[in-house]
């Protein structure tokens, strides 16, 4: 089973590229599914076929989705749906609808992820290709797990134990009944913590899971793409392609394009030294849209030539563990960071990286839970955290 994410800037060419790839894997025998979770989903023009909330299969081995989340609130939350239309009618909010839940913040995110694993586990395909929304919204997606969740979870947590004292009171007072969640509420909630954080550890997982990250040769998407790059790495999802699309033809050199021409040929310079360490696929600048099985397969195997798009495309190093003598290094890879930039702490088994203003809680292995950092050392886009052994008699080594 594999699951293969591509994300970037708007208009680079996520969907075509996410398209040609499906196609291809279908080809090649693979059972497919192509699911959109961009709101504004365009795979319908890409194939020139209607497709929406159902899957729908458009040629051998190929199926195609597009999430409607507001679709999977209403059919798969009513318990909770009551709960908010019942809040909302008691806020003053006549006739609340699923686009109202929507306003809990990162529900509708959860939403679709859930969507998304219940495809990944239903064993009816081989590949799962994902083509995402815009890079950012894509790294709250993904991120939402790690630390929505864990938030969530907490609030859940507290607010059940102070709700049991409150609720045999509550319900004697009218308006006020409503507004408290029953229990039924919180499994809904839970069950969907479960299943997004169930989704996280599969993205995580880099012989199931690879993200790749689309830009077009100019200045604005490079800038983007090196920090999703870094935060993508900072979350430990593994990136395994750059893949650069739009590159203009030798063709395009003399003329009129000719200045635009020489400017490309600069950025996929910067683009080779900023993404070191993982596979760059350059796809050119087509003479049309592609659109429709043949053009996208042709796409395809330009882009993959004599390889399998959901081949595992450079070797995954997000996080590694290795025991190094009597010690133990836990490395991060966080490519195009700047050492002022990482803030790294420590809250018992929790370690807090941050860079910039994203920040990973990451759980440390029970290996090294309760243990001390000797050192951390950064350098050439690695973070080394050391963690001495244990000495014979259990006391860490300093
Ligand atoms: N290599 C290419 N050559 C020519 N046109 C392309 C190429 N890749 C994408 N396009 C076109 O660029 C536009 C944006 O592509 P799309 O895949 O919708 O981008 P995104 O999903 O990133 O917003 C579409 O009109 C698409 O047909
Ligand atoms: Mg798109």
């Amino acid at each position: 089973m594999r699951v293969i994410l591509y994300t970037g800037k708007g208009g680079v060419g996520k969907s075509s590229i996410a398209s040609a790839t499906a196609v291809r894997t279908a080809e090649l025998g693979r059972r497919t599914l192509l699911v959109s979770s961009d709101l504004a989903h365009n795979l319908s023009d890409i194939f020139d076929a209607r497709i929406g909330g159902e899957a729908t299969t458009i040629a051998d081995n190929l199926t195609v989705l597009e999430v409607d989340t507001l679709r999977e609130i209403r059919e798969n939350w009513s318990a909770a749906h009551e709960y908010f239309t019942d809040l909302l009618a008691y806020l003053g909010v006549e006739n609340a609808v699923a686009e109202e839940v929507a306003l809990y913040p990162g529900i509708d995110d959860a939403f679709l992820l859930s969507r998304i694993l219940r495809e990944i586990e239903s064993d009816r395909y081989d590949v799962v290709i994902v083509d995402c929304s815009p890079t950012a919204g894509t790294l709250r997606h993904l991120t939402f797990s790690d630390s929505a969740c864990t938030k969530m979870n907490r609030l859940i947590e507290i607010e059940r134990k102070i709700l049991k004292l409150v609720r045999p009171f509550a319900k004697k007072i009218k308006g006020v009944r409503e507004i408290v969640p029953n229990d039924e509420v919180y499994g809904v909630f839970e069950e969907l913590i479960g299943k997004v954080g169930r989704l996280g550890e599969i993205l995580k997982d880099p012989e199931i899971s690879s993200i790749r990250l689309v830009l077009n040769p100019d200045r604005i998407a490079i800038a983007e793409t090196r920090r999703a790059f870094t935060y993508f790495g900072l979350f430990g999802f593994p990136v395994d392609a750059i893949v650069v699309n739009k590159v203009m033809p030798e063709a395009l050199a003399d003329g009129f394009l000719h200045d635009w021409y020489e400017l490309q040929r600069g950025f996929l310079e910067t683009i080779d030294q900023s993404f070191l360490d993982v596979a760059k696929l350059r796809v050119p600048l087509l003479d049309g849209e592609p659109v429709g099985l043949r053009p996208l397969s042709e796409m395809a195997r330009g882009i993959y030539g004599e390889r399998s798009p959901d081949e595992v495309l450079s070797p995954p190093k997000p996080v590694s563990l290795t025991r190094v003598g009597d010690e133990d290094r836990l490395v991060f890879s966080l490519p195009n960071v700047d050492k002022a930039d990482l803030d790294i702490g420590r809250k018992d088994s929790e370690l807090i990286l941050t860079v910039g203003n994203h920040t990973r809680v990451y759980s440390l292995p029970d290996t090294l839970a309760s243990r001390e950092i000797g050192e951390a050392r950064f350098a050439d886009g690695f973070l080394t955290l050391v963690f001495p052994c244990q000495t014979a008699g259990g006391q860490g080594a300093r």
